[in-house]
C-alpha cells in the first residue's frame, strides 16, 4: 500500500486532497457508495447492497494487497470518492490488479475528480507495485462517462459480455471488461 503525502489539488472551486485510504475510512466509504448506487448505472450493487461486510470486506483486502485512495474536498463532510483494488491471493494472478471500483459522489461527478484518481492510481502501480503488470476493470456499456476515462488513461476494451447486465427496468446490457497493461 503506498504511503505517499496526500496531494492537494483545485477541482472546480473546492480544495480536493487525494490520499491513501485507512480501516478507519471504512464508515465514510459506505456512505460514499450508497449515494453513488442510488443512481443505478454505475456500481453493480444497489444501495441496500452496500453492506458493512461488502465495505470492510474490500477495505481490509485492498489494504493488505492493493490500492486505496479517497478524496476529500474542503467544507464538505465525508468523502467526496474512492478508487481501490486488490490482488487475488493466487499466485498465477499475482501480477495482476483486479476487484477495481471507482466510485465519485454525485454531487462531486464530473469535476475531473474520476481522473485524478485514476492518474494516482496508475502512478502508484508504475512506481511502487513494479510486480503489477495488469490492471483489469469492468464496466457497463451504457455507462459512457466510465468508458471515456479509462480507454483515455490507456485501457484497451478485451471484449464484449453481451447480457450480463440486468437494469433495473429488466433490458439486457453488455459488460465491458478493460485492462491496462504495463
Ligand atoms: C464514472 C466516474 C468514476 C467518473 O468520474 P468523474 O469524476 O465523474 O469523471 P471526470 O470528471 O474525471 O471525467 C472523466 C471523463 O468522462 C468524460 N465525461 C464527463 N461527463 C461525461 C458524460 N456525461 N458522458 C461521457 N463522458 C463524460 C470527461 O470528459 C472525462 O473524459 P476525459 O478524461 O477524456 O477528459 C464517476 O462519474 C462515478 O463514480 N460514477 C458512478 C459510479 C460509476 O459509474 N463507477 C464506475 C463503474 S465501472
Amino acid at each position: 500500500m503506498s504511503d505517499r503525502g496526500a496531494e492537494r489539488t483545485v477541482a472546480t472551486t473546492r480544495l480536493t486532497t487525494i490520499r491513501a485510504g485507512r480501516a478507519e475510512d471504512a464508515l465514510a466509504i459506505r456512505a460514499l457508495y450508497r449515494a453513488v448506487a442510488a443512481t443505478p448505472g454505475g456500481i453493480a450493487r444497489s444501495p441496500g447492497e452496500v453492506t458493512p461486510a461488502y465495505v470492510d470486506g474490500f477495505v481490509t483486502k485492498s489494504l493488505a494487497r492493493g490500492v486505496i485512495l479517497v478524496a476529500e474536498q474542503d467544507g464538505v463532510p465525508g468523502l467526496v470518492a474512492e478508487l481501490h483494488g486488490y490482488r487475488s491471493e493466487l499466485r498465477i494472478f499475482a501480477h495482476v490488479l483486479g476487484e477495481l471500483t471507482v466510485a465519485v459522489h454525485p454531487a462531486a461527478q464530473g469535476q475531473g475528480l474520476g481522473r485524478q484518481l485514476f492518474v494516482r492510481l496508475l502512478d502508484i502501480v508504475t512506481h511502487e507495485h513494479p510486480g503489477i503488470s495488469r490492471i483489469e476493470l469492468i464496466a457497463q456499456e451504457s455507462n459512457h462517462r466510465a468508458l471515456r476515462l479509462y480507454e483515455g488513461l490507456g485501457f484497451r476494451r478485451e471484449g464484449r459480455l453481451d447480457g450480463r447486465i440486468r437494469n433495473p427496468d429488466g433490458t439486457l446490457e453488455a459488460d465491458i471488461p478493460l485492462a491496462w497493461l504495463r
